[in-house]
């Protein structure tokens, strides 16, 4: 009951995708794992490549903890190529005060957090034991960063150096929690220099899992603040243009922090650069029940992101368009679909009990494809208004990814038991895999 074209794990646990990267001929991506259930726990890298972006191999564990300072958990991060080798960043985790009821987690959120690396000789053979190292060491109270809540270190190279992003918390003159970005750079990519800071907006207590890169000539950040929202996820992604000095790691300018994803499942993506030179990325499905088998959470299919006419824009990469050359009438949620449709202003098209509506923006509703959970996920979801409504809609068993007008906004929403039905009043295209 896996989807055939999103990655997931075979077994246990999943979330954040990390240390993406193309290297030596295929695409690695590496996800959190706990690798003894189908909940968050002790951080494993898990290792995944595929050749073409379409098909996945799970291949095994990679960061495992093995370190004092990672002893409880090897947290997301990301990787580079330097001299041929794959260089690994990731937080290490290690508890000041273990749960003794279960060692996976910590009370109180006491945990020190430090910034590491492994060398990885040929992205194939990770050596936790020889080949890593402590980079950025834990902070003190009062140092530049929290001692605990600094993490996700973000590795990329410019003009002869390297930098690194890593976000942390501090606390305002109210004593409130506020994220911050810390930029550091390196000659070699191993010894790391602090040079700034950036604190310039204010949203949410904690950003995670920094992400920045040029497209089409313009600066963007992404970013997952914490704790922003009072119903649903309480934490969601963001994407803004910003302009970044590399020459003094300053950061400005940033634009509206908009939604990555408007189905508000999307969380913590991880971007790199593909085959040809285009950016783009992969990000967790938060999956809050697991409903059959002994997996939970998936990854959506890599998208390009795009920057003209003054917006974002985030479509599907080509590689996966490319699949769907099948033309069928007959809709089958198991086996993976594209359905092109043209909604007119009040239409709506039914895919197996999810809704989706034109109503000056695009509206889905999953109420009657969802099930009971702990977990307080917004069933109804909504873009910004839009002047037209074309869609690209893939379905692959437990997700439904939106692209609207050609990636103008996206929506992706974790749905559970679709039916093979269809309705719509329009006319509408399916395609499916060969
Ligand atoms: C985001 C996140 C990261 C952290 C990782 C731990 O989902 O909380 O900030 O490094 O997950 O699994």
């Amino acid at each position: 009951m896996h989807p055939k074209l999103h990655l997931s794990p075979n077994k246990n646990w999943c979330n954040d995708p990390v240390g993406f990267i193309y290297y030596q001929g295929q695409y690695h991506l590496f996800y959190q794992y706990f690798p003894y259930g189908c909940t968050w726990g002790t951080m494993h890298w898990y290792h995944a490549v595929s050749k073409d972006l379409v098909h996945w191999q799970n291949l095994g564990i990679a960061l495992y903890p093995s370190k004092y300072y990672d002893a409880n958990g090897c947290f997301s991060g990301s990787s580079i190529e330097v001299d041929g080798k794959m260089y690994i960043y990731y937080t290490s985790v290690k508890y000041l005060q273990p749960n003794p009821e279960n060692i996976h987690k910590t009370l109180n959120d006491a945990f020190e957090a430090s910034q590491s690396m492994l060398i990885s000789e040929d992205g194939i053979h990770f050596d936790n034991i020889n080949q890593k190292r402590l980079i950025i060491p834990a902070f003190k109270e009062n140092e530049i960063g929290h001692p605990t809540h600094t993490r996700d270190p973000k590795v990329w190279f410019y003009n002869g150096k390297y930098y690194m992003v890593i976000v942390s918390k501090y606390f305002d003159e109210h004593n409130h929690g506020q994220g911050q970005l810390l930029f550091y750079t390196s000659d070699d990519a191993i010894n790391w220099s602090y040079q700034n800071n950036y604190r310039g907006v204010q949203l949410g207590d904690m950003w995670e899992c920094p992400d920045i890169f040029t497209v089409n000539q313009q600066q963007l950040l992404i970013m997952s603040p914490e704790r922003t929202e009072t119903h649903g996820y309480p934490s969601h992604t963001r994407i803004t243009t910003c302009y970044f000095n590399h020459e003094n790691c300053t950061m400005s300018q940033l634009g509206e922090l908009r939604f990555l994803d408007y189905g508000r499942d999307l969380y913590a993506p991880q971007t790199t650069l593909d085959q040809d030179g285009n950016r783009i990325f992969v990000g967790w499905m938060r999956m809050p029940v697991k409903d059959q088998g002994d997996w939970r959470g998936l990854f959506t299919m890599p998208r390009i992101i795009e920057y003209h006419d003054n917006h974002i824009y985030t479509d599907v990469h080509p590689n996966i368009k490319n699949q769907f050359i099948v033309d069928t009438q007959q809709f089958d949620y198991q086996k993976p679909t594209m359905i092109h449709v043209c909604l007119k202003h009040g239409d709506s098209i039914n895919i197996g009990g999810y809704v989706l509506t034109y109503q000056d923006c695009l509206l889905a509703n999953r109420e009657n494809v969802f099930i009971d959970c702990d977990e307080d996920v917004d069933l109804i979801c909504q873009t910004p208004p839009i002047d037209y409504c074309e869609l690209d809609i893939y379905i692959d068993q437990y997700i439904i990814e939106t692209y609207v007008n050609h990636g103008y906004y996206v929506l992706s929403h974790i749905v559970y038991h679709l039916d093979n039905t269809i309705q719509c009043n329009c006319k509408y295209e399916i395609k499916t895999v060969k």
